[in-house]
């Protein structure tokens, strides 16, 4: 696995990356990895993991004074200062992810993003983009398990970034070190989260040791 020393990033990008490496988080990750874990558990998994890992994301949300009374008395409590989430899955392995960033945030909205690669240019160009009117006034939850190249990440942020959205993370489960540096590099402002920092890419620009298509073991489509 990769060290975050390692990466060459500067000081104020490692300030915008973060590395989910509870102990749960890294169980449930090595069952993830398994080649043995079947369909079924692997989606369990990869939505409890996007749970973990929204919890991260949102630990420096506002709150504010709200008066509650209890059986006994009024205190003065907390609750959320009312922000604004979008989550914005990666299509298609991102879906994977939506249901447990909603488990935590049930009002959330819901965006979609395509990239698909030009196999020509092999650059990333959307097929699909749909996004909440107010997007702009929202943070963004942007989700997608698996962080390769960076390619669909970047375009995906660029997407939203042309939209007004000014409070965007991304939320993976692995990352490769060539993804990580190309969305820091990329976005200055853009906060990264994943559990796993990996090894590197091969020649098919699959993460190593990885799990393989995240979007196939999400869907049972290999
Ligand atoms: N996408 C995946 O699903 N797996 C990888 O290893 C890289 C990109």
């Amino acid at each position: 696995m990769a060290n975050v020393n390692n990466l060459g990033l500067t000081l104020e990008q490692l300030a915008r990356l973060t590395v989910v490496d509870h102990p749960l988080v890294q169980h449930k990750l090595s069952i993830l990895r398994d080649e043995q874990t079947g369909t079924k558990q692997f989606r369990d998994l990869v939505r409890e993991l996007a749970l973990f890992e929204g919890y991260e994301a949102t630990r420096d949300f506002e709150l504010e004074p709200v008066q509650v009374k209890t059986p006994l008395e009024e205190c003065t409590c907390q609750h959320l200062a009312g922000k604004k989430v979008a989550i914005v899955p990666i299509l298609r392995a991102g879906l994977g992810m939506v249901d447990g960033i909603l488990d935590l945030i049930p009002a959330a909205r819901v965006g979609h993003v395509g990239m698909e690669r030009d196999p020509k240019t092999h650059e990333p160009h959307e097929y699909y983009c749909k996004l909440p009117p107010d997007v702009e006034q929202r943070t963004c939850l942007i989700v997608d398990p698996m962080l390769a190249t960076g390619g669909s990440a970047t375009a995906a942020i660029q997407y939203l970034r042309d939209a007004g959205v000014r409070d965007i993370r991304l939320l993976v489960l692995v990352a490769a070190p060539e993804g990580v540096r190309a969305v820091l590099d990329f976005d200055p402002d853009v906060r990264l989260y994943t559990c796993a920092l990996d090894r590197e890419l091969n020649g098919s620009a699959y993460i190593l040791p990885g799990l393989g298509d995240a979007g196939d073991r999400i869907f049972g489509t290999r």
